[in-house]
């Protein structure tokens, strides 16, 4: 396995994840790569590793252009341990090399390894490392994903190493976003922002606007997952943009699961009455649809409807993992609507409604039917939604 040039001395040495398929609960349908990067400059340098695994992967590839041994430093920019595994094997086999993170990237590699021999300095914002023809400088990004996270810019190429921001979990034999078909990369950046990145909107915007106060250029950025972009930048950071900043557009998701098709036709019904509203409405049936992929639909959303029936006092268990999941993402701010049916004691709605809250929706209606909803009971339906949905 041999290294990918980027461009002059760089390359990327990282290792495929081709059968990953549950990357912590997100159905990565088309694996993943964990994506490290090799300077061969007077300094050589390694940015990030790869999951633990992958190690002799990453190993193969540097050893394509170097002899491990002579890496001089490694930038840690994420301590999360899909990009951190191969560090305890890298710091032995490159015996001299100093690790460079960021203070909180410190204290969380200090808790994740056996450090004792490691040469370790921390980072400082604002002061360049120095690799000979090159050099690097360091952005903090905290809580993009995780309080240790940082970027890493080395001006001389115009590229920046943007770790987790811009990934996407896409296995490929490709390396770069013009080789790839854009509309698979843009949907599962799409995908990786929405499960990883949207309860960090708020943070998103602060480092794009550091970025373009700091008036840095950029030709290439090189994320930590997925392909690399060189041809796609600017609509990569204008989705980025759009994204964090919680924007919605006029459409509706409805999300649910059913016993006896009661809760369904109430599902169908308020599809129906988007419909005629001319609001684009998305329906989510959780029996055949990973929690995972529902969430990107949630970006765009203005309406989240989510309806289940009362099963043994409770909603039933997809629409409670489907709302626990949306509660630990979601920057709220949308409006909601919880329904269902049911046959004599009816919680569901109110619990649903009640975790909805919770997640920070604003909750406009609750839809409670018993047994088999009539056709009456669907029109009453919409012409109290009239009153609430504009
Ligand atoms: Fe790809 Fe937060 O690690």
């Amino acid at each position: 396995m041999k290294a990918i040039k980027l461009t002059e001395g760089i390359y990327w040495v990282g290792g495929i994840d081709w059968d990953l398929r549950n990357f912590h609960g997100y159905k990565t349908q088309r694996g993943s790569t964990y994506n490290a990067y090799l300077i061969v400059d007077e300094k050589i340098t390694l940015i990030d590793t790869v999951k633990h695994y992958l190690y002799d992967e990453m190993l193969e590839r540097i050893s394509s252009v170097i002899n491990p041994a002579d890496i001089d430093y490694i930038i840690s920019n994420h301590v999360e341990m899909d990009h951190s595994g191969g560090l305890p094997k890298i710091m032995k086999q490159a015996k001299n090399a100093t690790l460079f993170t960021s203070p909180r990237g410190e204290a969380g590699l200090k808790q994740h390894y056996d450090y004792k021999n490691w040469q370790l300095e921390v980072i400082k914002p604002g002061v360049s490392l120095d690799l000979g023809r090159r050099s690097l400088d360091f952005i903090l990004t905290p809580m993009v994903h995780w309080p240790d996270n940082m970027v890493t810019y080395l001006p001389e190429e115009k590229l920046l190493f943007s770790n987790d921001a811009f990934g996407q979990h896409y296995a490929s034999p490709e390396r770069f976003d013009d080789q790839v078909p854009l509309e698979i990369v843009l949907e599962e950046a799409k995908k990786y922002y929405a499960n990883i990145v949207m309860p960090y909107g708020s943070q998103v915007q602060r480092v794009l606007e550091n970025i373009e106060k700091m008036n840095l250029e950029i030709d290439i950025i090189a994320p930590s997952h997925g392909v690399i972009w060189r041809k796609n930048l600017a609509k990569i950071i204008e989705l980025y943009k759009r994204w964090s900043s919680n924007q919605v557009k006029k459409e509706a998701l409805i999300v649910y699961d059913t016993m006896w098709g009661s809760t369904e036709k109430i599902a169908y019904a308020l599809l129906d009455f988007f419909a005629a509203k001319g609001i684009k409405a998305t329906i989510k049936n959780l029996k055949v649809n990973h929690i995972s992929d529902i969430i990107p639909c949630v970006l765009d959303a203005q309406y989240i409807c989510v309806g289940s029936p009362t099963l043994n006092n409770n909603m039933l268990p997809t629409v409670a993992s489907f709302l626990t999941y949306l509660k630990g993402l979601s920057s709220g701010g949308r409006k909601a609507i919880a329904f269902g049916s049911y046959g004599w004691s009816g919680q569901s709605v109110g619990q649903i409604a009640g975790m909805l809250e919770e997640a920070k929706f604003n909750v406009i209606d609750q839809i409670k039917l018993q047994y088999v909803p009539r056709k009456e009971a669907i029109k009453d339906i919409k012409d109290r939604l009239e009153e609430v949905v504009n």
